[in-house]
């Protein structure tokens, strides 16, 4: 499933490391950039480029909210809900967000344009209520029209 060009690119991200396994989360974020989202046959066969089992990779996949094992939308929208975010209104954002694009959070647009997840802290608390667009900072959010194209 995946290009010649991302196994190539992984086995030589391989190398920069003493242990090959420690290149495995950027591995796998070149094989969702070239898939879109991580399916089985994908985390299947870059455990198979680590000589992992399958169920480690999954374990990763799992654990970091930045990989999809389903398809997501062109823009991911990460809302943070932690406690600097949440101090300053997060809830209010996440609700008008998901209200404004007709989705619940973990939900993708009808147009598969968004999806919005709820996070946690995303390292930018000094401009709570922060979200992710894509890979834009957005914060403090103050006019959810000036964020997110609608229309
Ligand atoms: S608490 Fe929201 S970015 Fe840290």
């Amino acid at each position: 499933m995946l290009t010649e060009k991302t196994v190539a690119a992984i086995l030589e991200l391989q190398k920069h490391y003493p242990e090959k396994r420690s290149a495995l989360i950027p591995a796998l974020h070149l094989a969702q950039d070239e898939v879109g989202y991580l399916p089985h046959e994908v985390q299947e066969e870059v455990a198979k480029l680590f000589g992992l089992d399958t169920t480690e990779v999954h374990a990763i996949v799992t654990f970091y909210d930045m990989f999809f094992e389903e398809p997501v939308g062109e823009t991911i929208i990460h809302v943070c809900k932690n406690a600097s975010c949440m101090l300053r209104g997060c809830d209010e954002v996440l609700q008008k967000l998901c209200h404004k694009l007709n989705i619940k959070p973990g939900e993708t647009t009808k147009d598969g344009k968004y999806t919005v997840i709820a996070s946690e802290c995303l390292g930018a608390c000094d401009r709570a209520p922060m979200m992710l667009v894509g890979e834009t900072v957005v914060g403090p959010v103050t006019d959810l029209d000036k964020v997110i194209d609608n229309g």
